[in-house]
């Protein structure tokens, strides 16, 4: 009954997406199904390859939804998209497939979730400063299945050309995956997303990082949101929107540059 109920949302969300040329990779897609639900074409990751990697749930006793990803920075701060706020109420760490049993799983509730104070939290589209900060309620134990992230340098701007790995579990529960993408500059990003055919002003600004698929078929998808976007070692992106294309070559996917928001990370762990 509550899954054909929800399967109905899905549909809907689906549809809408298809009239939306770009779209922010929303939450609580978890019925979309494999194809439209997460990263197109990823690999599986292994156990503790994204030890960082935390999934952010809305658990009750009755169902679990499986909001957005995010990153953990410290022990007990979850760095996530703005539009990541809202029924979220549990962290999952230390896992690849969140339907299994694995040993090293961790959870912790989510006691608080403070967003940028520029973001229009409840708006839907797609709008900058799109990060927020989780506090938990209890600090994950560090080990070789979970880790905290290292924070890109302030102000740093990945370098045009060069590649980083995405990884999400998207709305679907199995493995976790990821992809290698490749960072464009924001002049050919923009333009990528006006020959898209983009509804109204173009949303693209330089506290983004825009990438696109270094293959064929791989890109992110709905229910990647907040997921971490890395390069040797360091957290410089949150996933944040993507085309309904995505996976497709030159459709870009665009991240929360985590070097413009600095301050605003340090001022909330
Ligand atoms: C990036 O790669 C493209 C395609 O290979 C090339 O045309 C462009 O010159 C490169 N840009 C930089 C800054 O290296």
């Amino acid at each position: 009954m509550l899954r054909h109920a929800l399967l109905l949302l899905a549909l809907a969300s689906c549809v809408l997406g298809a009239r939306l040329p770009m779209r922010r990779l929303v939450h609580s897609g978890k019925w979309l199904g494999a194809a439209g639900g997460r990263i197109v074409g990823g690999q599986d990751a292994v156990p503790g390859q994204f030890p960082y990697q935390v999934s952010l749930q809305y658990v009750t006793w009755e169902f679990t939804l499986i909001e957005c990803t995010g990153s953990l920075i410290t022990p007990m701060r979850v760095l996530t998209a703005g539009h990541c706020c809202g029924a979220t109420n549990t962290a999952v760490a230390g896992v690849v497939d969140l339907d299994g049993c694995e040993e090293a799983k961790q959870e912790s509730k989510v006691l608080d979730q403070i967003y940028h104070p520029d973001f229009p939290v409840g708006y839907y589209g797609i709008y900058a400063n799109d990060i927020a900060v989780f506090t938990l309620e209890t600090a994950f134990t560090l080990n070789e299945y979970v880790q905290t992230i290292p924070l890109a340098t302030a102000g740093s701007i990945p370098t045009v050309n060069s590649s980083a790995v995405g990884s999400a579990w998207g709305s679907s529960p199995d493995n976790l995956q990821w992809v290698e993408l490749s960072i464009i500059d924001y002049e050919t990003c923009r333009q990528l997303v006006d020959d898209l055919g983009v509804i109204g002003e173009n949303f693209v600004v330089d506290t983004m990082v825009c990438t696109v698929p270094i293959t064929d078929g791989v890109g992110l998808c709905s229910g990647d949101s907040g997921g971490p976007l890395v390069q040797d070692g360091a957290l410089i992106g949150i996933a944040q929107w993507s085309n309904v294309e995505s996976g497709k070559g030159g459709v870009p996917s665009g991240f929360n540059r985590v070097s413009a928001f600095i301050d605003f990370i340090n001022a909330h762990i």
